[in-house]
């Protein structure tokens, strides 16, 4: 079915051709939405010369350039390990920056030729006071220190900065510190770089980033559920049966195996990217938009998790490592042969969770949660399952099974939202055929060139911190795959898989004893 965009205004408006102008309107509005500039600051990065800078960062500084959100006096300071200067960081980036614009990207190309000359580089070891004193002696007023760095710097860093004085905010200046993920590697941990950080420098000055969040359909989630009386009202365990987040991935471990291995997919994408998802299909509506409102309906429900015993944990729990094999044209060697990977590890490549949470609204629906790497395609959606019709009237489908009502929010690739709903083949009689409703971000907006960071930085630079993870929360993730680590911890190994396949066998055994199959995972 055709979706067509209708502006919050229209709620008044009947007329066909008001219609078609306000969507045009808002088809062809700027990509991040009319927004003034964020307060001039200086970026602080560690990890200036890292993949993420170069990868992510920029370019979505470029972007923010483009649409006039990065004050003119602001600048960025990159911090890195490897020698070099101001201009050795500017050619470093163009590399994918500037040097990788295509063909109509003169906008970007000319946002990035603004933002070059705000680039500057200084080489450091981030364990050593020497580059501290250097920043302190060039840094004035407003300053977001931004840690792309291997998460064993986290705690020195801060700690390094606030002894130099860097996260004092005086005169009204703020002093913030955005940190990559992986935040913790387990419970304990996650606590104790809580408390390191939280001895140094105050909660609201501390944005841990989630890169999920940043995510256009990830956010959607709210507004979906919060704007829409029909879905909301139907979003308990009155009418969902159950709920499958699935963040399914073709890359293989690849190069990083040295942080893989040490890591795994469940720290990896379950406490972090698969609960922010979880976190925003099951909350409670907030009291306010407010990110302490947001954030604390958040964190309720991480709370909520069950907790397994080690029994349960294994149950329900299913772990995956892949085989030498395929993915179309790419050979894919085991992931023990991954380079810096232990031969014998057994970290897994692929998990998949059943949880339970324990509040009125989900009593007894369950969340099923898998994620992978080298699998068949990329996929990233959340699929809510009504409940079947209680009884089947229809005179010729009398006790017949009608497929349920589904809701996909699909996350990446081809962002939207579709429903799956039941309706009567025309003709004469009655006959009940399966009908899809789907809407396509790509058919209403022009979202493709955002990477997500874009929202991201603004909201830090802003000062708005619904979009990052609250200490509180970070740790209830954590306590609830604890047991699963535990678990594992204990002895066994993976079971095998197949690149290009979805996942081991044992997967599907984890929804078949519910009398249940994962959803399909489709390539659009
Ligand atoms: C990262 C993980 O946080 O998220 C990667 O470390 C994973 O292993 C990535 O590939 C997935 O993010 P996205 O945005 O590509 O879905």
């Amino acid at each position: 079915m055709p979706v067509r965009l209708l502006s919050v205004k229209e709620t008044r408006v009947t007329t066909p051709t008001a219609r078609v102008q306000q969507t045009a309107d808002a088809t062809s509005g700027a990509a991040l939405g009319n927004l003034d500039p964020a307060p001039p600051a200086t970026l602080v990065i560690f990890g200036a010369t890292g993949d993420l800078t170069r990868r992510l960062l920029v370019p979505a500084l470029i972007n923010m350039e483009r649409e006039g959100l990065i004050n003119p006096s602001s600048t960025v300071l990159g911090i890195g390990k490897d020698a070099g200067d101001d201009e050795m960081l500017r050619t470093s980036l163009e590399t994918f920056g500037a040097g990788h614009f295509g063909e109509g990207d003169a906008q970007r190309i000319e946002a990035w030729k603004s933002l070059r000359p705000k680039l500057r580089y200084r080489a450091g070891d981030f364990t050593a006071d020497q580059i501290y004193t250097e920043i302190a002696a060039e840094l004035t007023g407003n300053a977001v220190f931004y840690l792309a760095v291997p998460p064993r710097f986290f705690g020195d860093i801060v700690e390094k900065l606030a002894d130099h004085g860097l996260t004092t905010e005086a005169d009204g200046a703020f002093r913030r510190i955005a940190i990559e993920k992986p935040f913790g590697h387990d419970a304990a941990s996650a606590k104790a770089l809580n408390a390191r950080i939280l001895a140094r420098v105050a909660e609201t000055q501390v944005y841990r980033i989630d890169h999920f969040l940043g995510k256009e359909t990830v956010q959607n989630i709210m507004t979906l559920r919060f704007a829409n009386m029909m879905i909301e009202k139907l979003w308990n365990s009155d009418s969902i049966d159950h709920i499958q987040i699935t963040a399914a991935e073709t890359v293989d471990v690849g190069t990083r195996g040295s942080f893989y291995d040490g890591t795994g997919a469940l720290r990896d994408m379950v406490p972090n990217h698969l609960f922010q998802l979880l976190s925003m299909v099951a909350m409670e509506p907030p009291i306010s938009f407010d990110a302490e409102a947001v954030r604390d309906e958040k964190a309720k429900v991480l709370r909520a998790i069950r907790i397994y015993e080690p029994e349960e944990a294994a149950e329900n729990s299913v772990r995956g490592a892949y085989t030498a094999g395929t993915i179309g044209d790419r050979t894919i060697p085991a992931y023990t042969e991954t380079s810096d990977v232990k031969p014998d590890s057994t970290t897994e490549t692929y998990v998949a969770l059943k949880l339970m949470i324990d509040t009125w609204r989900w009593a007894g629906v369950p969340f099923y949660l898998r994620t992978g790497k080298a699998l068949t395609v990329r996929d990233t959606e959340v699929i809510v399952t009504f409940k079947p019709v209680p009884f089947a009237q229809f005179p010729r489908l009398k006790n017949a099974h009608l497929p349920p009502n589904r809701i996909v929010i699909q996350i990446q690739p081809d962002e939207g939202i579709s429903l799956d709903m039941l309706i009567k083949r025309p003709g004469i009689g009655v006959a009940v055929e399966p009908a899809v409703m789907d809407f396509r971000y790509a058919g209403l907006f022009d979202i493709g060139r955002l990477n997500g960071y874009e929202t991201l930085i603004y909201d830090i630079l802003t000062g708005d911190q619904t979009l990052f993870q609250r200490a509180d929360a970070v740790e209830a993730g954590w306590r609830a795959v604890q047991p699963f680590l535990d678990r594992w911890a204990e002895g066994g190994a993976p079971e095998p898989y197949a690149p290009g396949s979805l996942g081991p066998d044992m997967a599907a055994d984890l929804l078949a004893r519910d009398g249940l199959a994962w959803h399909d995972l489709v390539t659009r």
